[in-house]
């Protein structure tokens, strides 16, 4: 069916439902998806029941209450439908809203899913936090306020990192927020941090593109903001949204003139944010990346709870724990990546590696893998392995790669499934960025063949060129 009957379909069935359990991913998009799910559905007086899990994987099904309940699926069971089939939910219990690559049930049952994937080009970039807006829209109209979640989820899933905004059915849920008054649009420098760290921080810590003579190097930012005018004295801190317009246009042009001058383009350079001028000043919450990350603090480390009290309002407790996460969250993320760049990959035909053993959760090597990349050989996909807390048998392994890999015949989801079942394993996610559990004792064959399948792809690709 086409994506209107489909939305219309779920929101039928949430609305219909006497109480739901809402099951949901523990990042921002899966936070934000459930968010947007759980206000709808309680505005309409319909019980719900929070179930958060790190991925549908056997240890986790079992987290799915046994009850009559309706069982919503947002930001995963797409690609676990075998999962649930095994378990003996009937698909009368599902409804599963998502944007991962969907996996068919090998005994055929099957799960009413709205998944962004199965509807073209205008929807592929758009995560769960789109289709779950689109669904509680459908079930109420006025629930235009939680369009700000879903960009926020939108951008927590990098939806915009490669075009540097937002496209497709996702932009329009970017507009459909401006129209409303919950967000503004901005044209800015492709930075984070651009509510919340001194100017010259957040252009130093850029490497997506690398700024020539500024990136790595703060003093040296310093020195440029002070040049130009824009910082009045080296001990300014003013951040991004701080600037005029004029100091906005002045810095624009600064940088990318140092850009060209080192033969740089600067497409990459600039990029559509998304600010909510009605959150508090020089706080994470202010634009969607920042906010994205500050729910992946909460959700990566164990209290997803808490970044969907912030999603609901809670500017008090929760929030203050909220920030105290981000804190940690960043400074492991940076330990991760410098871990990984001290260490060094082993390059493993086309792809490159490192098994960082027990040192930190595997909720949070994709992210540290994703940032190290920009660090690394870019034109290599780099794969993680790290054990799992819980689950002493098996290993957790995180791919990330860029689109112009892609564009060269890789598909990370398609490799790492593949690889994962012919060792016991399983794995799920998108072509660009994917993670799998496999037995101990399996990996060195593992990465073997993960290599070899990838390097398949690359002959295939190549030749279709
Ligand atoms: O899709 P899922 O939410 O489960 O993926 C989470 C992570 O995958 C994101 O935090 C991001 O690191 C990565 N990702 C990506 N590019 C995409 C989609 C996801 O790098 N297009
Ligand atoms: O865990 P990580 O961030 O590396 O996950 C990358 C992508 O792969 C995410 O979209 C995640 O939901 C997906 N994934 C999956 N099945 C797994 C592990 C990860 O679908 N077993």
């Amino acid at each position: 069916m086409g994506v209107v009957e489909d939305v219309s379909r779920a929101a039928d069935r949430l609305s219909e439902a006497d109480a739901v359990s809402l099951i949901s991913h523990i990042d921002a998009d899966g936070i934000t998806s459930y968010s947007i799910i759980s206000q709808a559905l309680t505005r309409e007086g319909i019980p719900v029941k929070p179930v958060f899990v790190r991925q549908l994987e056997p240890m986790t099904v079992p987290h799915i209450p046994k009850d009559d309940s309706l069982k919503v699926f947002t930001d995963l069971g797409s690609g676990q439908q075998g999962l649930l089939e095994e378990a003996g939910i009937s698909p009368e219990q599902v409804v599963i809203l998502d944007h991962h690559v969907s996996q068919p049930a090998p005994n055929g049952t099957e799960y009413f899913e709205v998944n962004s994937q199965l509807y073209g080009e205008e929807y592929h970039k758009c995560s769960a936090a789109g289709i779950t807006y689109l669904v509680a829209r459908r079930i109420n109209p006025e629930n235009t306020d939680l369009s700000k979640l879903s960009v926020v989820g939108n951008v927590g899933d990098m939806m915009a990192r490669e075009t540097g905004k937002l496209t497709g059915i996702a932009h329009w849920i970017a507009e459909d927020a401006e129209a409303h008054g919950h967000l503004k649009m901005v044209q800015g420098l492709n930075c984070y941090g651009l509510s919340t760290r001194a100017l010259h921080l957040s252009l130093s810590n850029c490497d997506d593109p690398v700024i020539p003579g500024i990136s790595g190097k703060p003093a040296k930012a310093i020195e440029l903001l002070c040049r130009t005018g824009i910082y009045d004295s080296p001990s300014d801190s003013r951040t991004f949204e701080e600037l005029s317009e004029s100091e906005a246009r002045k810095l624009a042009s600064t940088v990318a003139e140092q850009m060209i001058a080192n033969g740089e383009t600067v497409e990459r350079l600039f990029a559509e944010q998304y600010f909510f001028f009605d959150e508090a000043e020089k706080t994470p919450l202010r634009n969607a990346s920042e906010y994205a990350t500050m729910l992946n603090a909460c959700g990566r480390w164990a209290k997803p709870a808490i970044g969907a009290a912030v999603c609901a309002g809670d500017r008090g407790t929760h929030y203050r724990e909220a920030e105290h996460m981000l804190r940690h969250h960043r400074s492991m993320i940076r330990e991760l990546c410098e871990y990984i760049l001290e260490t060094g990959v082993d390059i493993k035909g086309p792809i490159q590696t490192i098994n960082i053993g027990d040192r930190y959760p595997d909720t949070i090597v994709g992210i540290g893998a994703g940032m190290a990349l920009s660090k690394l050989n870019t034109n290599k996909p780099i794969l993680v392995l790290c054990e799992v807390a819980d689950e002493p048998d098996f290993l957790k392994a995180s791919m990330r790669t860029y689109e112009k890999v892609l564009r060269r015949g890789v598909d990370l989801q398609d490799a790492l499934c593949t690889a994962a079942a012919e060792f016991g394993g399983s794995g799920g996610g998108h072509n660009i960025a994917a993670g799998a559990y496999i037995p101990k004792g399996c990996e060195d064959d593992f990465i073997r063949r993960v290599s070899e399948l990838i390097q398949a792809q690359l002959d295939t690709g190549s030749a279709d060129c």
